[in-house]
C-alpha cells in the first residue's frame, strides 16, 4: 500500500468505539489523520481521550467532535471548520470514509400492545442516523471538494438486513437501506473513482451489540457456528479496511463484504462437521456415507 502523504483523512462516522475506534487506531498507524463523529457522554469520554492520544502517538492528527451525526446544522459546522482548519492550506483530502454508527430503536414493530408497538419518530430516527446519514455525509464531503479519486467509502452492516431477529425491525430495516444505498452510490461515485462497499461483519461484542436483546445469547450462537470457533473483533474489520486500501483494488466495487469468518453464511443445525452426528444414523436414507471421508 502507498505510504499516506501528510494530507490524507480517514472520516469515521462512530470512530469512539467498536469498529469505529479499531478501524481509527489502525488507519492512523497506516499513516491516517483521523477525522472522528462520536455521540459520547462524560462516563465514557476517558476511552475516546485514550484513543486520540493513541492516534497523536503514531503522528497523526486527531479531529475529533462529539455531536449527533444526523444534526444537518452540527454536520455543516464540523465539516466548515475541518475545511477552514485542514483543507484550504494543506488540501487535505478525505480518503476514507466509513460509517459505523450505532444508535436505533430496539422495540417491536407492532408488538403485544400499544405501549410496546415502535413509534414514527423512532422509526424515522433510526433510518436516519443508520441509513439516511451515509448519503449527506457523502453529499456533503463531495460539495466541499474533500472527496475525491481514490477514495473509499465502508458502511457497516449485518447480517439483520436480510434475517429475522426479535426488536430489530427498525435497524433491520435501515441495515437494508444502508446496502442498498452503497450498490447505488457505487454506480454513482464509480465514475469518480470512488469505491463503495458494505463490510459485514459477524455478531461482535460491543457496547452496541449489548444493548441488543438477548446478546449474550447471540454470541454464544455465532461462536458455536462461526467455522473460525470465535467471535468477530473490531479489529478484524479494520485489518479488512486496510487490505481494501491496497492499490489496485479498485474493482472491488458495490458490494456486502462479510468480514465474519463465514459465520453469516451458515445454517446452524448444531454440529460443527458433517460427521459430528454420523452415530445418530439421521443419514441411513442416504447414499452419502458420512464417515468416509476418502
Ligand atoms: N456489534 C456487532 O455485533 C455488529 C455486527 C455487525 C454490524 N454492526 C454495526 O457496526 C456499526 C458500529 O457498531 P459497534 O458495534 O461498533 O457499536 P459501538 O456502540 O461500539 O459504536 C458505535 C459508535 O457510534 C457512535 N454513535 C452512535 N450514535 C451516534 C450519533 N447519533 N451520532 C454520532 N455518533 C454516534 C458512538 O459514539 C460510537 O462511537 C453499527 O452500524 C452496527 O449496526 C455491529
Amino acid at each position: 500500500m502507498t505510504r499516506k502523504s501528510s494530507n490524507q483523512w480517514a472520516l469515521i462516522l462512530g470512530v469512539s468505539s467498536g469498529f469505529g475506534a479499531a478501524a481509527a487506531r489502525e488507519l492512523a498507524r497506516h499513516g491516517y489523520h483521523i477525522l472522528g463523529i462520536h455521540l459520547d457522554r462524560q462516563a465514557t469520554m476517558p476511552a475516546v481521550n485514550k484513543l486520540i492520544e493513541d492516534i497523536e502517538g503514531h503522528g497523526q492528527k486527531a479531529v475529533f467532535y462529539n455531536m449527533n451525526a444526523a444534526d444537518e446544522h452540527k454536520r455543516h459546522a464540523a465539516l466548515d471548520n475541518f475545511v477552514d482548519a485542514y483543507h484550504r492550506e494543506g488540501r487535505a483530502e478525505i480518503k476514507v470514509l466509513m460509517h459505523s454508527l450505532a444508535f436505533g430503536t430496539l422495540r417491536p414493530l407492532v408488538g403485544r400492545n400499544e405501549g410496546e408497538m415502535i413509534k414514527k419518530a423512532q422509526l424515522e430516527m433510526t433510518i436516519d442516523v443508520m441509513a439516511n446519514s451515509l448519503i449527506y455525509w457523502i453529499q456533503d464531503t463531495v460539495r466541499r471538494g474533500l472527496l475525491g479519486r481514490g477514495a473509499r467509502i465502508f458502511a457497516m452492516t449485518s447480517d439483520g438486513a436480510n434475517l429475522n431477529l426479535p426488536f430489530y425491525g427498525a435497524v433491520s430495516a435501515a441495515k437494508a437501506a444502508l446496502e442498498s444505498y452503497i450498490r447505488q452510490l457505487a454506480i454513482e461515485l464509480g465514475p469518480r473513482g470512488i469505491t463503495c462497499n458494505a463490510l459485514l461483519a459477524g455478531v461482535t461484542d460491543t457496547p452496541a451489540l449489548s444493548k441488543i436483546p438477548g446478546a449474550k445469547n447471540m454470541l454464544y450462537a455465532a461462536v458455536a457456528k462461526n467455522p473460525f470457533n470465535r467471535a468477530t473483533t473490531p479489529e478484524d474489520v479494520a485489518t479488512a479496511i486496510i487490505a481494501l486500501l491496497q492499490d489496485g483494488t479498485e474493482f472491488i466495487n458495490g458490494n456486502t463484504i462479510g468480514v465474519d469468518g463465514g459465520e453469516s453464511k451458515i445454517s446452524y443445525v448444531g454440529q460443527k462437521t458433517p460427521y459430528q452426528y454420523a452415530d445418530l444414523n439421521l443419514l441411513t436414507e442416504s447414499s452419502w456415507d458420512p464417515t468416509d471421508v476418502s
